[in-house]
């Protein structure tokens, strides 16, 4: 048996804030005890007095190694998880991509390829449905049972991913029968690609008209029809990467009507603007991402909504492009332009940074970068809180330590940081997945294939 203590620290989860040491046996949490009160014997000892105790990041929204237009997300299973690492996440959710005329089963199978013996954290998958059909209806309650339990479905991309209105409702009739989750990529697709080709004609090329094509009132309503087409199924829907704060009105309204919708944010929204869109040279191009970056002033009507509980998880919507040779192939046509942003290493510092500037309160930190996003996606109380029996996926974390985020120092595979010289406060000290260090004092010990697959169960909030 290998025996762990932390001693000393301030544990934070999302209910409870208090000094606590925290025993860990073979990979498990086992007991919390005031500190110095329990002589525990342990092989190894940290000391976190003056630090935070947290639970491991869980990031459910990624994309590693996906393939968008010509080219594929510059991060693989082994650099993305463990970039994910440095940033105090020990958890992903990736999102295995159904190919269009493909089985759902064809899909998952090469994303579990990928992932498999690669991770050095844990991870599930989602599943993409690019073709609702008879066929991948009826494959749902299987991969369900293989712990596979949530559907992200396009209103965007025709010709891609895209599902018309009627393939959402049948999707999501077969979740309302199944308790699978449905998760919506909101946006007007149809709208946008007219808007798009109307913006070509007239010159506009630059990577910001990506952000004025792609307009707030067009994600705004197709998250309207989206919740209005879950109401017709019963089904609960969950709104991934929302932007725009008419979009968050929609869910608020749903949500006041105390219907089953849920929706995430991610830090790009929070903290970067269609100002970074529009930086001269193309470099806009390195914060094209759909949905896209919004006005400064849709940032206020999100923190609100984080604080509310109207958005209830933050995630990264991870899918890094290097700008040389991948974001530059949209050079002269922002459609082009691969369609992501990296995070996965930044996701914990900003949302703390969130809680230094009054954004956020620290349980409220942890809750939607852990808590919520495991009980969304069927993994709590394993991941996502610090108490007897969950996962030892702890991260030991300093409040008060400054660095600066930038490309020169980060460990995701991509030649930019979207937050290039921001400094911020707060940073991971140690990270254990399973009670294994994978992170001590600027020193990496993990290792491709620690991580293992999440089967997980259905969500946790209905
Ligand atoms: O721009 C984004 N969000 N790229 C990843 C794919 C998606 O729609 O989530
Ligand atoms: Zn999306
Ligand atoms: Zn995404």
């Amino acid at each position: 048996m290998t025996r762990t203590l932390i001693t000393g620290g301030l544990v934070v989860t999302a209910a409870e804030e208090m000094l606590a040491d925290v025993l860990i046996e073979n990979g498990t949490v086992v007991a919390l005890a005031l500190p110095g009160r329990q002589q525990w014997a342990a092989e190894r000892v940290f000391d976190a007095t003056g630090k935070y105790v947290v639970p491991g990041g869980v990031d459910a929204h990624t994309h590693m190694e996906l393939p968008f237009g010509a080219t594929v997300a510059s991060d693989t299973f082994e650099t993305g998880t463990r970039a994910a690492a440095w940033g105090g996440t020990t958890t992903i959710v990736d999102f295995a991509v159904q190919p269009k005329g493909a089985s759902l089963r064809s899909g998952l199978d090469a994303w579990h390829a990928k992932a498999d013996g690669r991770c050095a954290i844990d991870y599930g998958l989602h599943m993409i449905m690019s073709d609702v059909n008879e066929s991948t209806l009826r494959e749902m309650p299987g991969l369900i049972g293989e712990g596979v339990t949530s559907f992200k479905l396009f209103m965007a991309y025709p010709g891609v991913f895209y599902s018309d209105d009627g393939q959402i409702l049948r999707a999501m009739q077969q979740a309302s029968e199944t308790g699978a989750l449905i998760m919506m990529h909101a946006e007007n697709g149809p709208a946008i690609d007219v808007l798009v080709e109307q913006a070509l004609a007239r010159g506009e090329r630059d990577p910001r008209y990506h952000g004025e094509v792609r307009k707030a009132l067009l994600e705004a309503e197709a998250t309207h029809r989206a919740i209005q087409l879950a109401r017709v199924a019963g089904s609960p829907l969950y709104v991934v990467h929302v932007s725009a704060r008419e979009a968050l009105a929609e869910l608020a309204a749903a949500r006041d009507l105390g219907l089953p919708v849920f929706g995430e944010t991610c830090p790009q929204y929070l903290f970067l603007s269609t100002d970074n869109l529009a930086e001269p040279d193309f470099e806009g191009a390195k914060y094209v991402c759909s949905t896209p970056l919004r006005p400064k002033d849709h940032q206020a009507a999100l923190w609100r909504g984080l604080r509310t509980d109207d958005l209830q998880v933050v995630s990264t919507d991870h899918c890094p492009f290097c700008f040389k040779g991948q974001k530059e192939l949209g050079r002269g046509d922002f459609s082009k332009i691969p369609n992501g942003l990296p995070g996965v290493e930044n996701r914990m510092d900003l949302l703390h940074q969130a809680v230094v500037d009054g954004h956020l309160t620290r349980r409220r930190w942890i809750d939607i970068a852990c808590a919520a996003p495991a009980r969304m996606f069927g993994l709590y109380p394993r991941k996502g809180t610090l108490a007897p029996g969950a996962d030892a996926d702890v991260v030991i974390y300093d409040p008060d330590a400054t660095h600066t985020l930038s490309a020169a120092t980060h460990h995701m595979n991509v030649d930019y940081s979207a937050y290039e010289g921001r400094t911020v406060t707060g940073r991971v000290e140690t990270v254990l997945s399973r009670g294994e260090v994978v992170l001590d004092r600027g020193h990496y010990l993990g290792r491709p294939g620690h991580g293992t697959f999440l089967p997980r169960s259905t969500c946790q909030y209905l």
